[in-house]
């Protein structure tokens, strides 16, 4: 099974951008960051309380778009391997995703 997530285009190269499917005890939510020609997906899903890392909309990345941030008790992760190097759940990491590109579309493997 594959979902289609979008196209490229949507995902400017250094933004994240967040996905949600499902409601109830089934949601799943996911986001996917593209930079310097790769994309990297990640469970939306802080190791520190579970929680979703962002608040608003697609604001995964910290100020100087390095590192990705939980909003709620300022985690920092590496892009390229979701390592926590800084806060609460220093250590732990995000769970990757599986993605895959065809042609202009990306697509999430669950
Ligand atoms: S829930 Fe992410 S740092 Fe606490």
């Amino acid at each position: 099974m594959t979902i289609r997530l979008g196209r490229l285009d949507d995902i400017p190269d250094g933004t994240a951008r967040g996905f949600s499917f499902g409601g109830g005890t089934g949601r799943r939510e996911i986001f996917v960051y593209r930079g310097g020609g790769t994309l990297l997906g990640y469970e939306n899903a802080c190791p520190h309380q579970g929680t979703p890392l962002n608040f608003l909309p697609d604001r995964f990345l910290n100020r100087e778009r390095d590192r990705f941030l939980c909003a709620t008790h300022g985690a920092q992760f590496r892009r390229d391997d979701g390592y926590c190097v800084s806060g609460p759940c220093e250590g732990k990491s995000l769970k990757p995703i599986a993605l895959r590109v065809e042609g202009a579309e990306i697509f999430w493997v669950p």
